[in-house]
């Protein structure tokens, strides 16, 4: 299959896109593609090949990450294109100090009488809060969470409350990278060295860790601390560990024993939002599944904001001032997220993403994993967020598939995966991630399995 060549980059631009990768922080501790986007629209981009063979030729790839799982609507959409002009043109800057038509618009078309979530979170019980990333949104939603035991007033533990002191997270979790976040994360090479949660101080906290998904440990971890517990945070399909998710009516158990024990539920749909076929996976066959804290992102910006909001119940709150953001659902923000969700629900792009995910899960089953079973050992999700686990030789080598399949003419992004997992839960390596953005047609679906076939192929017969 011909990847086609749109142009190519002169020897000085090609040392300008080298030496601008060279000069952005590099956190992932390797060295960064020898690729630079020059250019994208719908869900192509536009790549130039920074290798010394590649000698600046610009490839043509199709996009299956949509920006870290940002962009549901891929590049360049009138939508969002009107949007931003609407905004920019029109709607000024204000910050929360004052109320702002945008927000109120946004706000009610979400959560008013006639909104799109009002039989989620009825505005009665919930108020919400914008912030900047989802790690900002998830700090905020620990903050609630600490805020909750505490009073404010008199500056001690809510009575009742005194011995409150742990977090409940999950084996594999990832919730971003934000100092009060790093406790939650269960991947010891990003904790350690770092200052831990300490319950032996005045209003320390602990966090523990068990085994996603799994029901014996959950129902004996609530039967052994549930007095002690404050909160839970749980991602509904859980994403870096590899796209995992839970069994059937995990998720409602969850819920169920939360509520039973006076504990606070933490959804962490950053990732999750509007990619299983419904705005939120914390659902199942019989609806929503209640929760304290829901914190939405990735795809609320339509990829050319960085946002999340926290949907929290009206109980709880913070100290006066404890978490101002002027950033908080200003005009352009609330612009983007209006418009932007208004035509996903009109044009049903979230709905029948459920049936265009179910297709993508065949077309990779069969095209990947049962054709490629050295490379790849299983295929999990739903909707338009689908993982292919690397079998353990093929992990060894991610760097060399990722750039084979780039060569093929399509860009995936790669998972960590959970790794080493206790109650005789198996490891889990790296995943390769395939979430198409909302936009993508069957027939793209049909080329990009192609082009992994092919990247694939290239990769296998290289090992
Ligand atoms: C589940 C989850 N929570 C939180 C975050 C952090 O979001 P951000 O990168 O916008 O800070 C991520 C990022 O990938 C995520 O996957």
């Amino acid at each position: 299959m011909s990847v086609p060549h749109t142009r190519s980059f002169t020897e000085t631009d090609v040392q300008r896109l080298r030496r601008g990768g060279s000069l952005h922080f590099n956190h992932y501790g390797r060295p960064p593609l020898p690729f630079a986007c020059v250019g994208a629209q719908g869900i192509e981009m536009d790549v130039a090949d920074l290798t010394a063979e590649g000698r600046g030729r610009v490839l043509r790839l199709i996009d299956t990450s949509g920006g870290y799982g940002s962009a549901c609507l891929g590049a360049g959409h009138h939508v969002v294109r009107h949007a931003l002009r609407r905004a920019v043109d029109e709607c000024g800057y204000v910050t929360d100090e004052l109320g702002s038509q945008e927000r109120a618009a946004l706000l009610d078309r979400l959560f008013g009488p006639a909104g799109i979530w009002s039989h989620r979170f009825p505005a009665q019980d919930y108020h919400v809060s914008g912030r900047n990333s989802g790690s900002e949104g998830m700090e905020m939603a620990l903050r609630l969470v600490l805020e909750s035991r505490f009073d404010a007033r008199r500056l001690r533990h809510r009575p009742g409350r005194e011995r409150r002191d742990t977090i409940l997270a999950f084996q594999g979790a990832w919730h971003g990278w934000t100092h009060g976040l790093v406790p939650l994360l269960n991947r010891r090479h990003y904790r350690v060295g770092l200052p831990a949660a300490d319950s032996a101080q005045e209003f320390g906290i602990q966090v523990e860790h068990i085994p996603f998904g799994d029901p014996d440990s959950l129902a004996t971890f609530f039967s052994a601390r549930a007095d002690r517990l404050l909160a839970v945070v749980v991602e509904p399909i859980q994403g870096d560990a590899g796209i995992l998710l839970p069994p059937p009516g995990y998720l409602r158990d969850l819920s169920r024993r939360c509520a039973d024990h006076g504990v606070l539920l933490v959804a962490d749909e950053v990732l999750t939002f509007g990619k299983s076929g419904d705005f939120f996976a914390m659902a199942d066959e019989d609806g929503p599944v209640p929760t304290d804290i829901t914190v939405i992102g990735k795809y609320l910006g339509m990829g050319v904001l960085s946002t999340s909001m926290v949907i929290a119940r009206r109980g709880l709150t913070v100290r006066g001032s404890g978490t101002v953001a002027t950033s908080d659902l200003r005009p352009v923000t609330c612009a983007v997220i209006h418009d932007g969700l208004d035509h996903l629900v009109r044009g049903r792009l979230v709905e029948d993403s459920g049936a265009l995910g179910d297709h993508l899960a065949d077309l990779v089953d069969t095209g990947l994993v049962r054709r490629f079973p050295e490379v790849f050992s299983e295929r999990r999700g739903v909707g338009v967020l689908h993982g292919v686990e690397l079998t353990s030789r093929a992990a060894a080598r991610l760097g060399e598939l990722r750039t084979e399949l780039i060569r093929a003419g399509v860009y995936v992004e790669f998972m960590a995966g959970a790794g080493k997992r206790s109650g005789g839960l198996r490891y889990v390596h790296p995943t390769m991630r395939i979430a198409p953005p909302l936009v993508t047609t069957r027939a793209q679906l049909d080329e990009i399995v192609d082009r992994i076939a092919t990247g694939t192929r290239t990769f296998q017969s290289a090992g």
